[in-house]
Order: C-alpha cells, then sequence, then structure tokens
C-alpha cells in the first residue's frame, strides 16, 4: 500500500476493502456475505442498541518474516467469543463460522497486512450483535456476526517502552458476579470514564482493584496485569476479569523459560515487592508498566529505573513477538498460517 506510511500508523480505523457478514434466522447462519459496505442497516429496536446484547473479539494477523501472513490464536478467540454469546444469550457463532471469516476477510485485505519489519499489524474485529427487534429485555431472535479489518500499530504511542498507570478506587468495569470475564461492549463504556481521567491525568493506562474490597489487583484497562518476583510469572486470578490470550501465552512460555506461573489474587499490596510488572493484550502485546501511581494514597510504585523494560519483560516480549512472526518455531501451533 503505496499511501500508508506503516511506522507511523496509530491504533484506529483505517478503512480496508472488505468485510464479512452473516445473519442467523430460523435457527441458522446464513452463507457468507463479503462486501465492501462499511455500514450495517439495523433496525432501531435491535437489542444490541438497547439492552446491550453484544460480543466482541480482537486479534491480528501478522506479516511474517518469510512473507507469510499468521493469524494468532484464531480458536482461543473464538471460544471466547462463543462463551460470551452464552452468557448474554445470544445466537452461537460456530468455530468453522469464526474460522472462515477470518481467514477470509484477511485474505482479501491482504494488501493492508502491514510489511514484516514495521512493528504494524493487522487487527481482526469479530463482532456480534443482537439485530432483531425486541422492547421487552428478552434475547434477539435475530443475530448478525461481522468480521473487519484495520491495519493498527502500537496501542500506546510510546511503542515497547514502560507505561506508567493510575490506580482508579473510584469505577469498577464490572463486578465479580457480572460481566467483566466476557467480552461485551457495556464494559469498555463502564471503563470510558476512568480511561479519560487517567488520560488527563497524564497516564496512558488505569489500573483496576477488585470491586468488593479494592484489595486485589483486576486488570490494567483493557489489558491483564502480570509482574515478576522470584522467578515467579505472577498473574491475577479473578472473575471479574477478561481471560487474556496474550496472557494465557505467557504463561506458557514463562513456564517454557522455566519460571514458576502463579495465577491466584495477587494483593494490591504486594506491588512493592515486585521485580517487574507489565500489561498484555492482543493490542498491548507487552507493555511493561515503569509506575504505578495511587492517587488516593499519594504514592508511586516504581518497578527497575521507570524508563527501562525488565529482562524479563524483554525476553517474553520477544518469544511471544519472534512466533508471531514466523522468527521461531511455533512449538504449541498457536498460528493459522494462510
Ligand atoms: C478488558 C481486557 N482485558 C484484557 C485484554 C487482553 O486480552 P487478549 O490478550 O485476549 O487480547 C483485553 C483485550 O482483548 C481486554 O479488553
Amino acid at each position: 500500500m503505496e499511501n500508508i506510511d506503516w511506522k507511523e500508523l496509530g491504533f484506529g480505523y483505517l478503512k480496508t476493502d472488505w468485510n464479512a457478514r452473516s445473519t442467523w434466522r430460523n435457527g441458522a447462519w446464513s452463507p457468507l456475505e463479503i462486501t465492501q459496505d462499511e455500514y450495517l442497516s439495523l433496525h432501531m429496536a435491535a437489542t444490541c442498541l438497547h439492552y446491550g446484547q453484544e460480543a466482541f473479539e480482537g486479534l491480528k494477523a501478522f506479516r511474517g518474516v518469510d512473507g507469510k501472513v499468521r493469524i494468532f490464536r484464531l480458536e482461543e478467540n473464538a471460544k471466547r467469543m462463543i462463551r460470551t454469546a452464552e452468557y448474554t444469550m445470544m445466537a452461537l457463532p460456530t468455530m468453522e463460522l469464526f474460522r472462515e471469516a477470518c481467514v477470509e476477510i484477511v485474505k482479501r485485505n491482504e494488501r493492508f497486512v502491514p510489511p514484516y519489519g514495521t512493528g504494524a499489524s493487522l487487527y481482526i474485529r469479530p463482532l456480534l450483535i443482537g439485530s432483531g427487534a425486541q422492547v421487552g429485555v428478552k434475547p434477539a431472535t435475530e443475530y448478525m456476526f461481522v468480521v473487519f479489518v484495520t491495519p493498527v500499530g502500537p496501542y500506546y504511542k510510546t511503542g515497547f517502552k514502560p507505561i506508567s498507570v493510575m490506580v482508579d478506587r473510584h469505577h469498577d468495569r464490572s463486578a465479580p458476579l457480572g460481566t467483566g470475564f466476557v467480552k461485551v461492549g457495556g464494559n469498555y463504556a463502564a471503563s470510558l470514564l476512568s480511561g479519560d481521567m487517567a488520560h488527563k491525568a497524564g497516564f496512558p493506562g488505569v489500573l483496576y482493584l477488585d470491586a468488593c474490597e479494592k484489595k486485589y489487583i483486576d486488570e490494567s484497562g483493557a489489558a491483564n496485569f502480570f509482574a515478576i518476583r522470584d522467578g515467579a510469572y505472577i498473574t491475577p486470578k479473578s472473575p471479574s476479569i477478561l481471560p487474556s490470550i496474550t496472557n494465557m501465552s505467557l504463561r506458557t512460555l514463562a513456564a517454557d523459560f522455566g519460571l514458576r506461573v502463579e495465577e491466584r489474587p495477587v494483593e494490591f499490596a504486594e506491588l512493592p515487592t515486585f521485580e517487574e510488572a507489565g500489561s498484555c493484550g492482543t493490542a498491548a502485546v507487552i507493555s511493561p508498566i515503569g509506575k504505578v501511581y495511587d492517587p488516593d494514597e499519594g504514592k508511586t510504585y516504581t518497578f527497575g529505573d521507570g524508563a527501562t523494560p525488565g529482562p524479563w519483560c524483554v525476553k517474553l516480549y520477544e518469544a511471544l513477538r519472534g512466533i508471531q512472526l514466523g522468527e521461531k518455531d511455533d512449538v504449541h501451533g498457536w498460528n493459522t498460517v494462510l
């Protein structure tokens, strides 16, 4: 693509050529429709608009060192969308539908897969919405599944440099028995205000604590939290966080490297004991956390010098990127190679 400055790409929407859609009606998904239309025609009483009956996913395709395109952990993203659909009583997309739509749309938009070495990738956004009309609070009888793609650069402007995050004890993005563990739009609507407050205070990320006691670390904006201490990879186990597929992959890589993996409730009070901290997600990849600012206590916790990624963050980042870019053997079978 002659007009795109791949190295300068941010994390935003850029129009591509094709997207895919399927409609669930009378108990079956329609054959995929491939279109150039960026708009959906929707009934004004669609349940997604009124009752938040919607789910989305986020995964990436990468141009590898060998020129091939790889989609990272497609099946895990499909499984998570199916879990979200179950919880919100939507028609379940099948694994086949999810796979076919992602693969077809990445292939058709291949000219938008950023070149190897630019640090950019093609973000894939599957979307599932209740499209049937309903006025009572009930599940819809019709659903729409959509997949579009857009090329993206780093989520944080700083790229692979430590970020500073701010603790927010005054908002919760989700509740322990609520929707935090699935990927519904409402969780993100609930996070906009605290994200905006953190940005205005000069912090690119928010650190959420558990909704009940504000004693445990939940997650960091749209990314999971992890820390390194005494040869252990430590990450919160909480009912109100989204089970990150990046985090799942990092736990495997950490174990491969001989780190002990601890997935358990992580107390905020442990923060000063960590050697390294980081946030991880499809968009953020690994963003090392240099500083955590706690406005209620007026305290800042710093990891290392606060400006240089720690050695384990670097090692895990390189291992993950290496697999995604086809530089390292995909020993766990995470890539769909097109
Ligand atoms: C709230 C939240 N937590 C964590 C993540 C990271 O998950 P993953 O690694 O599957 O992208 C995301 C992004 O999907 C998210 O939105």
